[in-house]
């Protein structure tokens, strides 16, 4: 039994696709969150940078005494920063492998479209991970960068119709090519869910990678019984480095829970 609670970063609202897992699977869990709200977008940004990035989420982390960290984030998860994580003396998991997995078990046709930030398409690391579990796939990548600052900025509706105007256009090589099995690579794009298999249809499997991190975690920490054994309901502090108004606001909507006083801000480049 570890009563202490699982960190979570991400640039900014999209990690709370893991939390809202992590809450449903494991209620009594505390969770810590950090969303780097002054940086988004980190997937649109040089490797060093999003690595230096993530290597400072991980240090402020570290200092609220979390017993795993989970980089619920496709950018870091594909760019990660490796010496840092190195030096960890707890564990560390990012969403790629267990959504990979997800996907691979979910593919009838072994088409399998991931779409993502630029800096996750860039690096390939989706298709390496999808290629070492699945023979001979076809996977077809598709950067949308216009999808976190849509989310940020609340047009999450499933009727938004700017939303729907550019996921259609994003999506368009997706049903060309027949997937079906898309990976939400970034994981802000959860939040646009509803609106994504309105478009794709419903014989199109949507993996959320925040959601399958959360499933793997849930096992680790069984399988070590790190798990928070007690009855009373876990937890969970935000943190940002921006405007807490606005997270808390799409935030809450998304977990249908009021983060209104849950919030804080602080200072990340000091970390
Ligand atoms: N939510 C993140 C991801 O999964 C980062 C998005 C961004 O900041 O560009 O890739």
């Amino acid at each position: 039994m570890d009563k202490r609670a699982i960190g979570v970063f991400d640039s900014g609202l999209g990690g709370i696709t893991a939390v809202r897992q992590l809450k449903q699977l494991m209620p009594h869990e505390n969770i810590i969150y950090f969303g780097d709200t002054s940086r988004v977008p980190y997937g649109t940004r040089s490797r060093e940078t999003i690595q230096k990035y993530a290597a400072q989420d991980i240090r402020f982390l570290l200092s609220q005494d979390v017993k795993i960290i989970i980089a619920a984030c496709g950018t870091v998860s594909a760019n990660p920063p490796s010496e840092t994580i190195e030096t960890l003396e707890i564990d560390f998991t990012g969403v790629l492998l267990p959504a990979a997995q997800t996907a691979c078990s979910a593919t009838k046709n072994r088409r399998i479209g991931i779409i993502a930030t630029p800096a996750t398409i860039r690096s390939g690391a989706y298709g390496k991970a999808i290629r070492s579990i699945l023979h001979n796939p076809v996977i077809i990548g598709k950067a949308c960068p216009l999808f976190v600052p849509l989310v940020e900025n609340g047009y999450i509706g499933r009727d938004n119709p700017v939303t729907q105007l550019v996921a259609k256009e994003y999506l368009e090589v997706m049903k060309a090519e027949r997937v079906d099995t898309l990976i939400l690579g970034c994981t802000h794009y959860p939040l646009i869910e509803e609106l994504i298999a309105d478009i794709m249809g419903p014989e199109v499997a949507l993996v959320s990678p925040g959601a399958e991190a959360a499933k793997y975690v849930q096992a680790l920490l069984t399988n070590k019984g790190m798990l928070n054994e007690e009855d009373t309901a876990g937890e969970c502090r935000y943190f940002v480095s921006d405007d807490i108004a606005s997270f808390a606001e799409t935030a809450g909507i998304f977990l249908q829970d009021d983060l209104s006083g849950q919030v804080e801000k602080i200072q990340i480049e000091t970390y």
